[in-house]
């Protein structure tokens, strides 16, 4: 029996655990202080400071299992899914690091120790790279190791000398490759032929020694280190003796559930590798707390659902079906990623919604596509198509590329590109008159922040802006920016707003409307009501009752994330946040509406909280030991190594730069006011605190009340009474239609009395008292109906208006219109109509002369009848 993927994991962890490295788990697929970086693309990612040495451990040899996914960004493998043997967007990568402990020779010893007598490889099918001024690594494959010269090649290109991106610590590598048989196509690495599929790379292992610098300068580290990297999938397929990583164990039972979904027999489809490499990149993403949206780490999300969902669509599958895979992934893997039992519901709910939302453009988009690619001319889709089919129809360009590809055409990416930034550009001039041409100020001025103890210090005037130019002063009623030495104003921040209040000097005021950052400088906007001048002396004094009313949102903004990600789950995340005196708005990631149970449940636990009164503190540390003690810190958001963290009573810990109450207490009441979607998988929360929430209270009770007054009823039963009524309306309006028709069809047997005969067919003519217009088609049809063969002209006047009908049973048509008829009235009482022979219909505005129209009928149908 060949070894399982998860045995293989395991024996690498065991191996290396034995020889003195820590296990280490594997990070999160989204790199959380690495800007640099868009998603986790090797094991080292999560080491990279202490390779740099900024960051000590208390280890110096780890060995970990690291997910990472290449789709979007640098290394971008996404439109190769499903066309190679190797390619994923989502892999394991197995690696063992020193840290200033070993190096090469050890590094390449512990390799070929595990290739060969723990996984047994048979050594004569194994080879290696080094770099090609390596003498060092290829006198150890040499001579202790004892590979034959021709097995070791030296490359001299960038393949073998590895580094993370443009930036940040790299080294030359060596390389060992596994020769899958003459069977199969391909030469040696460096040969012509290195391209085809016989030698496949199983093992990096890097000899990490530089840290590269934005100018290209390599600094040496430290302390010589090893990184090394083994695909997980590729090994496996090794030692499970196949050649595609596809048919290794975890890919042949996702895509046997993957086929048994989509109802098909044949294993051996491009689609079903596509679907269940996706499968495994998505889950991990939202695991991870990606959500499915419009930019960045989210759109390579969508994109790759997307992209699942078409083949899933090309394979047959009936409805939605991607989420259905979970279960069968969480079965492959939830041992080793225990997260992916504990989060699949609320993964298969991401999936499902977007593939929901996705399935509805789905296929008029590629009807679309479709009708393009029979058209086109030559064999590129013009990028006008593209940007359409993304804008109108949701499909990520590497879609339509996709769908072309697979005709044997390409898409014109430089026209799509184009089409999206005219795009990008027309959205920017319609917001341009927004921008405040102050936010083009720049100030190298530091000023000290003395707000969270003081609302009022003395301060100098140390710079001051005037119509976008530094000046010496300001004059009475000019508008201008001022910047002090120090200051208590808050600058708008982190969501929270700026602070407003004035600057008092001996001569007159500056009425601070804003504060904002402009680098390390706090900005005073404002206007000045009398001259005011760099250097001047000046009393900062803030508007404390609006700052009160702002630090009670901002505390109760934290409960609030914390009590969300309590209620809704781990997923939850801020993704942005407002922080007035009125209310605090809260935007965050979360897949559907909240439901009222939800809604009470997060005001019930941040009342709580309240109750509780914890103490509010404060404290600075490093970013580190800040999230190790589990503060939360925003993805993506760049930090300075030392940060402030505000914590409450053990419910909630963050990273925040803002103002906040002394205690929980002072929030007094929270409420939540609004719960919205503003984008997909985004929800907004508007809420209110202190007074302003028990006002917002007060008046929906007010309001509760004047409507249980109009009623007639207590408080408590409004609910009950507003359902009654409504159920009595639901009865009256049915009895009122019922009326009505009955009425008509009255009206119509009235009728038959005023029917008379011309030329032997049976002609009614008549104004008809009381009825609406709407009512006389139905009258019309019944009256045809019962008189079997005749001609039908009535009319009604209704305040201004005319409206006529008329109606000719079939077997009259040939010799009198119905249109004709119509028409003929019409015109007399002003009007103009028309319709089939059998019925026409007709308006007119002059009421007053109907009833001698009517009477016109007789004279006009005796010519014809
Ligand atoms: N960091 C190295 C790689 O990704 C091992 O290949």
């Amino acid at each position: 029996m060949s070894k399982s993927t998860a045995q293989i994991r395991q024996a690498f962890l065991d191996f290396f655990a034995d020889k003195g490295h820590q296990k280490v788990s594997s990070s999160s697929l989204v790199p959380g202080d690495d800007p640099t970086l868009l998603f986790t693309n090797a094991g080292m990612n999560q080491f990279k400071d202490v390779f740099l040495g900024t960051e000590q451990r208390k280890y110096t040899r780890a060995v970990s299992s690291q997910r990472c996914v290449r789709a979007g960004g640098k290394h971008n493998d996404l439109e190769n899914v499903g066309y190679t043997a190797r390619h994923h967007t989502f892999f394991e990568m197995l690696g063992n690091f020193s840290f200033g402990d070993y190096f090469k020779h050890q590094a390449i010893g512990y390799a070929w120790s595990f290739l060969t007598e723990e996984l047994k490889l048979p050594k004569d099918k194994l080879l290696v790279t080094v770099y090609s001024e390596d003498d060092e690594a290829f006198d150890i494959w040499h001579k202790d190791i004892g590979l034959p010269k021709d097995k070791i090649i030296r490359i001299a290109t960038s393949d073998n000398f590895w580094s993370m991106g443009d930036t940040g610590p790299c080294g030359p590598c060596s390389e060992v490759f596994y020769d899958h048989g003459e069977h199969i196509w391909g030469g040696p690495p460096g040969s012509p032929e290195e391209d085809g599929d016989r030698f496949i790379e199983i093992w990096n292992l890097v000899f990490m020694q530089f840290n590269r610098q934005a100018n290209g300068d390599m600094q040496p580290l430290p302390k010589p280190s090893i990184d090394t990297g083994m695909g997980l999938e590729r090994i496996s397929a090794i030692l499970q003796n196949v050649h595609s990583n596809y048919e290794i164990d975890i890919f042949q039972n996702l895509i046997k559930a993957t086929a048994d979904l989509v109802g098909t027999t044949s294993l051996d489809d491009k689609s079903l590798r596509v679907v269940a490499d996706h499968i495994r990149s998505c889950s991990f993403l939202i695991t991870d707390g990606v959500m499915p949206s419009n930019e960045g780490r989210g759109y390579v999300l969508r994109r790759i659902i997307r992209r699942a969902v078409r083949h899933g669509n090309k394979l047959g599958a009936n409805g939605v079906f991607f989420y259905k895979l979970v279960g069968a992934l969480a079965q492959e893997m939830g041992d080793a990623y225990p997260e992916l039992n504990e989060q699949r519901a609320i993964i298969e709910k991401v999936l499902r919604v977007e593939e929901e939302q996705f399935s509805r453009t789905l296929e008029r988009g590629m009807l679309i596509l479709n009708d393009t690619l029979a058209e086109l001319d030559g064999k590129v889709v013009p990028g006008d198509v593209v940007f359409k089919l993304y804008d109108t129809y949701g499909f990520p360009a590497d879609l339509t590329n996709d769908v072309a590809r697979e005709k044997g055409l390409s898409i014109d990416e430089e026209g799509f590109d184009q089409a999206m930034a005219e795009q990008r550009k027309r959205a920017q001039k319609a917001s341009q008159f927004d921008l405040d041409y102050n936010e083009q100020l720049r100030s190298d001025l530091e000023s000290v922040f003395v707000g969270y103890e003081q609302e009022q210090n003395t301060a100098q005037v140390r710079e001051i802006f005037f119509q976008g130019e530094s000046v010496n002063e300001l004059a009475s009623g000019d508008k201008g920016t001022l910047i002090l030495d120090e200051s208590p104003f808050y600058a708008e921040s982190g969501g929270q707003a700026g602070d407003i209040g004035v600057l008092a000097s001996e001569t007159g005021d500056f009425t601070v409307t804003d504060t904002v950052k402009l680098g390390k400088a706090i900005a005073h906007k404002g206007i000045a009501t009398s001259t005011i001048a760099v250097g001047d002396k000046v009393e900062a004094k803030l508007d404390g009752k609006r700052r009160h009313a702002i630090k009670l949102n901002h505390s109760a903004t934290h409960l609030m994330h914390a009590a969300l990600k309590s209620i809704l789950g781990e997923h939850v995340n801020q993704k942005g946040s407002l922080v007035q005196a009125e209310r605090l708005r809260f935007d965050f990631s979360h897949f559907e509406a909240m439901n009222k149970q939800q809604i009470a449940a997060v005001e019930t636990m941040v009342n709580e909280q309240i109750l509780a009164n914890h103490a509010l503190q404060t404290q600075l540390m490093g970013l580190e030991q800040a999230k190790e003690a589990g503060a939360m810190a925003l993805f993506g958001e760049k930090y300075d190594d030392d940060v402030r963290v505000v914590s409450m009573g053990g419910f909630s810990m963050e990273l925040c730069g803002g103002t906040h109450v002394a205690r929980t207490g002072d929030i007094g009441l929270f409420k939540i006011i609004s719960e919205s979607g503003i984008a997909s998988g985004v929800r907004r929360i508007e809420a209110v605190t202190g007074l302003n929430a028990l006002q917002h209270v007060q008046q929906q009770a007010s309001e509760l009340s004047s409507i249980s007054g109009v009623l007639k009823t207590d408080v408590s039963t409004v609910g009950d009474r507003v359902t009654q009524l409504l159920e009595q309306t639901k009865i009256l309006e049915k009895e009122v239609t019922r009326l009505k028709q009955e009425i008509a069809s009255s009206a119509g047997s009235d009728l038959l009395s005023q029917i008379n005969e011309i030329n032997g067919v049976k002609v009614l003519s008549y104004h008809l008292q009381g009825i609406e217009s709407g009512a006389l088609r139905s009258i019309i049809d019944d009256l045809k109906n019962q008189i079997g063969s005749g001609v039908i002209l009535l009319g009604v006047a209704n305040n201004d208006k005319v409206s006529l009908i008329a109606g000719v049973t079939k077997d009259l048509t040939q010799k009198v219109k119905a249109g004709e008829l119509v028409n003929f009235v019409a015109q007399q009482v002003g009007g103009k109509g028309g319709g089939r022979p059998d019925m026409a219909q007709a308006g007119g505005s002059q009421p007053e002369n109907l009833d001698s129209a009517i009477a016109s009928v007789a004279g006009w149908l005796q010519e014809r009848l």
